[in-house]
């Protein structure tokens, strides 16, 4: 398995392109699924749970063309299968956003269940839910979800008891196919959720309240085809502009939307971070290094993301004085802490939910394990302010969310190197400079 190796204390200076959205292409993608038209999207990011999904989709009979790197063009007017199988779902949850198009355009299927994961159980008990409010009849057996609803599904109020961005999502989806107005409230209001929602109407579903928590769907007999180009990647922007204040450096982010990351900069700012935007810029200046500690909270959107807690654990540990972060969102999601701690992160549990960060940990690099794709990223902006190497494993997590991750970080100035399983070093800097991905 393959693993990178950061030698830390380098600021890192430049600019960095950001890729689209991970969490807003696979929905987005899925939303193929509804049609016999043919979907396009642009802006797509080269990552493994991207593949996945493609792996997934040809199963189902979806012809997938791609046209350049970053688009490709999805054509599922002949879907021969309706089952998800669970080899492709295990290693990606997200698979059951496939759960809501097909219900709702075939009036059948059957998805694995996913397992649990490593920031916790992870249930889809609200995607069933609302999909048997519409009418769908659902059980459990030897592991799949088997979904099935005589004629079409049926428009619904649908009140979800706590907000979720998958169970917003496979509703929305199989709404814009259901006879009647379906309402969902306490929507997740996540700009991927505002991203598909807008793709959907591209392909000509009735869709209003869009960037709210209410969502009020006219189902349609048919959707068609479009052209979508994907958000930028609120979460890739975060982990870059917190590269840049760990590092003391300086760093412009470009192709992005500073909007979508405002807690994140709010958070910074407050830190002592020097942050500037343009429309689609946002620089962020690390040279003064006179951080100082705070406390945040994770919560659904526009609150602070569950997805950079990680990163933003690892910029509190160089900070003068103590901060702590409480977890709201995953119950599990602290598995980085005792990796950090082997850095000589000085961290301790509050409680089950937060943690203390003591401020100016000495970062010394050290042998580390990623758990999941954010913990590694946190892992990873530890590594770069830390005296000395630190060796990275299971890297394969950072491949499910990072596009170009070595490449972009040593094209400003990272030490930071690939470890092939014959422990071969490759230098990722020739990739930066010819701009094919590291994966
Ligand atoms: C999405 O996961 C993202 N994944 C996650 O990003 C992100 O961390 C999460 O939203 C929260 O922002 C994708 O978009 C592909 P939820 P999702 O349903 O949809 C509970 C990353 O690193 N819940 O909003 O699975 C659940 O256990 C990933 O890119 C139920 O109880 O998250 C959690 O406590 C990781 N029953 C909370 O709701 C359900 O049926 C929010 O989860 C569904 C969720």
């Amino acid at each position: 398995m393959d693993k990178i190796k950061v030698t830390g204390g380098t600021p890192l200076f430049g600019t960095v392109p950001i890729g689209g959205s991970k969490n807003a292409s696979l929905p987005i993608i899925m939303a193929s699924l509804l049609t016999d038209g043919v979907l396009e999207v642009l802006n797509i990011p080269v990552l493994a749970d991207i593949k996945t999904l493609y792996e997934i989709l040809k199963v189902l009979g979806v012809r997938i063309t791609h046209i350049d790197d970053h688009t490709t063009s999805f054509n599922a007017a002949h879907i021969s299968e309706l089952t998800a199988p669970y080899e492709l779902v295990k290693t990606m949850r997200a698979s059951v956003l496939v759960l809501g198009p097909l219900l709702s355009r075939f009036g059948e299927c059957q998805v694995a269940l996913p397992g649990g994961c490593a920031i916790g159980p992870r249930p889809v008990n609200f995607h069933l839910a609302a999909l048997e409010q519409m009418g769908a009849d659902i059980t459990i057996e030897e592991g799949y979800i088997k979904a099935s609803v005589k004629g079409r599904l049926k428009g619904a109020n649908i009140t979800f008891p706590k907000i979720s961005v998958g169970a917003t999502e496979n509703t929305l989806m199989a709404a814009t196919l259901a006879d009647g107005q379906t309402v969902i409230n306490n929507a997740a209001m996540e700009p991927e959720i505002t991203d598909l929602a807008l793709c959907l109407k591209a392909m000509g579903a009735d869709i209003t309240g869009i960037g709210t928590s209410c969502l009020t769907v006219n189902g349609k007999d048919k959707l068609g085809g479009a052209k979508y180009s994907v958000l930028p990647d609120r979460i890739e922007t975060a982990t870059y502009m917190i590269a840049a204040a760990i590092t003391g450096g300086k760093l412009t982010l470009t192709d992005t939307r500073p909007g979508d990351v405002t807690a994140v900069s709010e958070a910074l700012r407050k830190m002592g971070v020097e942050i500037t935007e343009t429309d689609d810029t946002i620089t962020v200046d690390g040279r003064d290094r006179n951080l100082v500690g705070i406390d945040i909270v994770t919560e659904p959107y526009p609150g602070f993301p569950t997805d950079v807690q990680a990163q933003i654990m690892a910029l509190m540990l160089t900070a003068k004085g103590g901060s702590t972060i409480t977890e709201t969102i995953f119950e599990n999601r602290f598995m980085h802490v005792p990796e950090m701690q082997r850095m000589n992160a000085d961290i301790r549990f509050i409680n089950d939910t937060s943690v203390a960060i003591a401020g100016e940990s000495k970062l010394k690099g050290a042998p580390v394990m990623a758990s999941d794709l954010r913990a590694s990223a946190g892992l990873v902006l530890a590594a770069l302010a830390a005296e000395g190497d630190t060796l990275i494993e299971r890297v394969y997590h950072l491949d499910r969310g990072y596009e170009a991750l070595e490449a972009k970080l040593s094209a400003c100035g990272a030490n930071i190197v690939r470890l092939h399983e014959d422990k071969e070093e490759t230098k990722t800097q020739d990739t930066a400079q010819n701009g094919t991905t590291a994966l």
